[in-house]
C-alpha cells in the first residue's frame, strides 16, 4: 500500500476526481464529508477509500479522524462553502465553513504531522481583473465573501507554514467542469448546459454570450493535486487552468454538437456583477511540476457527453 492522504470534501465534484485519481495508484484514503453537496455514489467505485460522513467545523470529530488514521501524509482540502451568492445572504455561514473549518484542518495537521497541504483557491480572489490574463502575482479584489473567505483561507495556510513550518501549495482554479459536477444551487455554466440539455429543455445565457471564461476539465484538476503532492512542490501558490479563452455561445456550440441538441439559446438579461473576460496564467504550474492540460475543451466536453451519470 502507498502512503495514506485525506481529502475534506472527497464525496463532491473535483475532490472525487482527486479521490480517483490516488486510488489509480493504490494510496489507501480517508474522505471527510458532511454531504451536504457531495454523494456517497461519488465515491462508490473507488477501492481503497474511508469514508467518514462529519462536519470540518465539528473539531472533536475531524480529530478522532486523525487519530485513528495516523500517518497521513498530504491533505487535500476541497471542503467548502461554494456558492457566492449564498457567501452573500449568509456571511457568517460562509466564514465558519471557509474560515474556521480550515483552521480546524489546519489544527490537525499540525498536531498529526501532516506532510502538506494542497488547498483549492480561486481565480475569484482575482475579482474584476486588470488585465486579460491574471498571473499569480496580480491583485487580489474579492467581489463577494466567498472570495475573501477563500483568500482569507490562502493567508492563514502561508501563516500556518510560517508558524509551525506546515508545508502547502495553494491552487487556484478556474473554472472547472466534468462529470460529478452538480447542476444544483450555483453551478458552473457547462453543468448547468449539461443537464438542461440532457432534459431537452431549454438553456439560457445570461447577456450576449460573448463573456469569456477559463474552462479546466476536472481530470486535469485532478493530476495538478497528484503532481504537486508527489513532486517536490511546496510552498507555492499556483494557478490551476488552461490559459485559454473561451466565450459562452462558443461552450455553447461544442455542447450542442456532443449532445445532439438542436434548439437555439434564449439570451436574456445579463447577471448583474457579472464577470466579463477570466483567463488564468499557469506558466508557473507547468514550470514547478510536470503538469500540462491535457484536456482541451473540446476533448473535455466529448468525454463528459460521453458520461453516463446512472
Ligand atoms: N468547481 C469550480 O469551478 C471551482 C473553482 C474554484 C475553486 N473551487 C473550490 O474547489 C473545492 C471543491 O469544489 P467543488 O466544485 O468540487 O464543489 P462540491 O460542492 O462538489 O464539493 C465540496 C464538497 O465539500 C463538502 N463540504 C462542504 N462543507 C463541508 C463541511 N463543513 N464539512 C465537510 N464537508 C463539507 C460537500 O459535501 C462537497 O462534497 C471548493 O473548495 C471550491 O471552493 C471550485
Amino acid at each position: 500500500m502507498e502512503k495514506k492522504i485525506l481529502i475534506t470534501g472527497g464525496a463532491g465534484f473535483i475532490g472525487s476526481h482527486i479521490a480517483e485519481r490516488f486510488d489509480r495508484e493504490n494510496y489507501e484514503i480517508i474522505i471527510v464529508d458532511n454531504l451536504i453537496g457531495g454523494k456517497k455514489e461519488n465515491i462508490f467505485h473507488l477501492k481503497n477509500v474511508k469514508f467518514y460522513e462529519a462536519d470540518i467545523r465539528d473539531r472533536e470529530k475531524l480529530d478522532k479522524v486523525f487519530e485513528e488514521n495516523k500517518g497521513i501524509s498530504y491533505v487535500f482540502h476541497e471542503a467548502a462553502q461554494v456558492s457566492v451568492s449564498v457567501s452573500v445572504e449568509n456571511v457568517y455561514y460562509d466564514a465558519d465553513e471557509n474560515v474556521l473549518g480550515l483552521i480546524n484542518v489546519l489544527d490537525m495537521c499540525k498536531k498529526y504531522n501532516v506532510e502538506k497541504i494542497l488547498f483549492a483557491g480561486t481565480a475569484a480572489a482575482y475579482g474584476i481583473p486588470e488585465s486579460s490574463v491574471s498571473s499569480e502575482n496580480s491583485k487580489i479584489a474579492p467581489l463577494a465573501p466567498y472570495g475573501l473567505t477563500k483568500v482569507f483561507g490562502e493567508h492563514y495556510i502561508r501563516m500556518y507554514n510560517e508558524l509551525f513550518g506546515l508545508d502547502y501549495v495553494i491552487f487556484r482554479y478556474s473554472n472547472v467542469y466534468g462529470p460529478r459536477q452538480s447542476a444544483h444551487g450555483e453551478a458552473g455554466v457547462v453543468s448547468i448546459f449539461n443537464d438542461r440539455i440532457r432534459a431537452d429543455q431549454d438553456v439560457f445565457i445570461d447577456g450576449d454570450g460573448e463573456q469569456t471564461r477559463d474552462f479546466i476539465y476536472v481530470k486535469d484538476v485532478a493530476e495538478a493535486n497528484y503532481l504537486c503532492a508527489v513532486e517536490n512542490v511546496k510552498n507555492i501558490t499556483l494557478n490551476v487552468s488552461t490559459n485559454e479563452k473561451t466565450s459562452v455561445n462558443e461552450l455553447f456550440g461544442y455542447m450542442k454538437k456532443y449532445l445532439g441538441y438542436e434548439k437555439e439559446a434564449n439570451y436574456r438579461e445579463p447577471r448583474k456583477g457579472d464577470i466579463r473576460d477570466s483567463r488564468l496564467d499557469n506558466t508557473l504550474l507547468k514550470a514547478n511540476t510536470s503538469w500540462n492540460y491535457r484536456y482541451s475543451l473540446d476533448k473535455g466536453l466529448k468525454e463528459y457527453a460521453e458520461y453516463d451519470p446512472k
